[in-house]
């Protein structure tokens, strides 16, 4: 059963490539992801990257991320003998072949081993298309992590909410920065991570107000509680994690991230999850439940409810599919009458081999939607 669901995972994965690499995001071919939405600093790049393991996101006070983040995990067999260099092997004597790595969209042809160079380079690509101010742009980065330690997801970080502009931000960066959210949560296969910090009072939390206008019944949002560490001596979550606070179907889950402290102090991340388990365990509040809180369990949940997701959204994907298909063939037979120039025929083989992707995916969902009938 769960190797079915990575199965049907990394055909959707595929199939999100080809799309972004051939058509573009607005085909109406839009695949199930998860969106990280919330206020500024809530935590959001945080969690994302406890849920990756590994060090690579921008983050810290501020309007750090600026442009959207669409994140595919993509879970490949361990080795052995895994090695980790420190900068990207260069192809002398051998080297040990790391397992873990990063590939960008807009660098197809490098694969980055060094996390920190994966943080510079989504710096880099940030401002190259937001600016240097503290400016947001739409256009996304699109980055894949390959790893065994990962559950195969796509993930989306998100601008922050923000009430004011600061500095040189334009008058209107709110309402910027609303309409971009929207347009990630909107879509009705996403599955809103809606991120709220537990030392504000849950009823100013941004990120449920935003989901509730895409979501009002709660039933594709799940909300993470960050900050646990910092409420208030003598306070708890205990209410809101066991939803009877705010009703979510997919219901709250508790995090402890790294403090801006433990980040100047390069607390390693295994460190932090291991600290954030042991805050569970051993919290008074929180110790019966500590099965159901923090980054793991999280990484979990997520997982198993994309996968839900991915089944129930499967016909109308189908669908839409078939309808793709079909113009296709037909651009296909327009091109048959043309002389090809160069770039044309480049044209012609990438809708040839989407058109073969395309089929292989379907049948794949047909073997895949009779065994879960099952
Ligand atoms: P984003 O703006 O929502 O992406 O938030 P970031 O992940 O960049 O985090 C903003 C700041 O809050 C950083 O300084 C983090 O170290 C800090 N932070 C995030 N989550 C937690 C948490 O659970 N506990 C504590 N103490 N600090 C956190
Ligand atoms: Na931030
Ligand atoms: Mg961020």
């Amino acid at each position: 059963m769960a190797s079915l669901g990575e199965d049907l995972l990394g055909v959707v994965n595929k199939l999100q490539d080809l799309v972004f690499n051939t058509i573009g995001t607005d085909s109406g071919l839009d695949l199930p992801q998860i969106v990280v939405v919330g206020s500024q600093s809530s935590g959001k790049s945080s969690v994302l990257e406890n849920i990756v393991g590994r060090d690579f996101l921008p983050r810290g006070t501020g309007i750090v991320t600026r442009r959207p983040l669409v994140l595919q995990l993509i879970n490949i067999p361990g080795n052995e003998n895994e090695a980790e260099p420190s900068t990207e092997s260069t192809g002398n004597a051998s080297p040990p072949q790391p397992v873990e790595f990063g590939e960008f969209l807009h660098q197809p042809n490098r694969r980055f081993y060094d996390f920190a160079e994966i943080r510079r380079e989504i710096e880099a690509e940030t401002a190259r298309i937001a600016g240097s101010n503290k400016g947001i742009n739409r256009s996304p980065i699109n980055l894949k992590i390959y790893s065994p330690h990962v559950l195969s997801l796509t993930l989306v970080d998100l601008p922050g909410l923000t009430k004011i502009a600061i500095g040189d931000q334009p008058a209107d960066i709110e309402k910027q920065t609303r309409n971009l959210i929207m347009e990630y949560i909107a879509k009705p296969n996403s599955i809103v991570l809606a991120v709220s910090p537990a030392n504000v009072d849950l009823v100013n939390s941004e990120a449920l107000k935003i989901a509730r206008q895409v979501d009002p019944q709660g039933k594709r949002t799940i909300g993470v509680l960050t900050k646990l560490d910092l409420m208030d001596h003598g306070t708890n979550a205990l209410e809101i994690l066991s939803g009877r606070v705010y009703p979510l179907k997919l219901g709250f889950i508790g995090v402890v991230n790294r403090s801006q402290q433990d980040i100047q102090g390069d607390k390693s991340l295994t460190e932090a999850l291991k600290a954030e388990a042991e805050f569970f365990k051993y919290h008074p509040a929180y110790r019966n439940m500590a099965h159901r809180c923090g980054t793991q369990f999280l990484a979990k949940s997520l997982n198993t409810v994309l996968l839900a997701h991915i089944r129930e959204r499967l016909p109308d994907i189908k669908a839409r599919l078939n309808t793709l298909m079909g113009q296709t063939q037909q651009e296909l037979a327009s091109y048959g009458d043309m002389h090809f120039s160069g770039k044309e025929h480049r044209g012609s083989l990438i809708l040839q081999l989407m058109t073969r992707f395309a089929s292989s995916f379907i049948s794949s969902i047909d073997g895949t939607s009779s065994d879960i009938s099952t």
